[in-house]
């Protein structure tokens, strides 16, 4: 696996590669992989011929207080992980090759990212959409794959692809969580041992709606309350948004459907803000 800084000899690379015919997926990320990382990396194998992993923790997507700085890093165990999950070129650039002097272009897009994460982080979106479209034209990618965990953040890239035509596959990977339920995330390592255990209301609560909703239960402001019920009964709970919404749009839904998705946001401690989803009509 090469490592590559420098976005013009990713793109010669990439350039190089099309030219030969092959094939290029790209795995977004900020690091600190995990095993939700990794899936991502073995999906994105089995869908062309070179997997460009990148590796940018985007101040642009970080508010004011955000945890830009703490963001957990660890280099070089990221580069030992992807050179063990068939990755060709690790992509790590530096912020000031990301955001050179004179860079001046936001991508912004426009209803679907009004609600959820994007009414409680402002700016948020516009930084993500905007670091994706740099990614895609660097790294040249044909395909590009991303976790559904970050469901907002899948439905906005689909939506600017589309909007812009930009001609790449998006292709969206199922949650990983761990064995007892909770979403994988790099944030989780911020958690200590009975936040860990607090943490868990999220799938628990994902759970409980579907039980909810396989028992008859159609109104979505009844299930809503009875979610938010069961995440606040937990000590050190704090939420942020919890929405039952259409996938297609993410406007909320008054009836359940085949649709439905229920997408939650909580603080742990006014700390660690952890996000989870899930069709509640549908799947496990
Ligand atoms: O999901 C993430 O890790 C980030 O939002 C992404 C897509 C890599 C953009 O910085």
């Amino acid at each position: 696996m090469q490592v590559i800084r420098s976005p013009a000899v990713m793109t010669a690379w990439a350039e190089a590669e099309r030219r030969a015919g092959r094939r290029i997926v790209l795995v977004p990320t900020m690091g600190f992989f995990h095993e939700g990382h990794l899936s991502l990396m073995r999906l994105a194998a089995g869908h062309g011929d070179r997997v460009v992993v990148s590796l940018f923790v985007n101040p642009a997507q970080f508010g004011p207080g955000e945890d830009l700085a703490a963001y957990p890093r660890d280099f070089e165990r990221d580069r030992d992980l992807a050179g063990r999950s068939g990755v060709d070129v690790l992509f790590a650039p530096d912020v000031e090759d990301m955001y050179p002097p004179g860079f001046q272009t936001t991508v912004s897009v426009g209803d679907l990212t009004r609600h959820l994460c994007g009414s409680s982080r402002p700016g948020h979106f516009d930084g993500v959409a905007t670091v994706v479209t740099r990614l895609f034209g660097i790294t040249r990618a044909d395909a590009a794959v991303f976790g559904e965990k970050d469901f907002q953040q899948l439905a906005v890239i689909r939506r600017l692809v589309a909007d812009l035509n930009l001609g790449l596959e998006i292709i969206g990977h199922p949650i990983v969580r761990e064995e007892d339920g909770l979403a994988m995330s790099s944030r989780n390592t911020y958690l200590d041992e009975d936040e860990r255990a607090t943490a868990l209301c999220l799938y628990e609560s994902l759970r409980l709606a579907r039980r909810e909703v396989a028992a008859g239960v159609r109104d979505c402001a009844l299930l809503r309350e009875r979610v938010r019920a069961h995440i606040l009964a937990r000590p050190g709970t704090e939420i942020d948004y919890v929405a039952l919404v259409d996938t297609a749009t993410l406007e909320p839904c008054e009836r359940v459907t085949d649709t439905t998705l229920l997408a939650m946001a909580v603080r742990i401690n006014n700390r660690v803000r952890l996000i989870d989803n899930g069709l509640v009509l549908t799947g496990t």
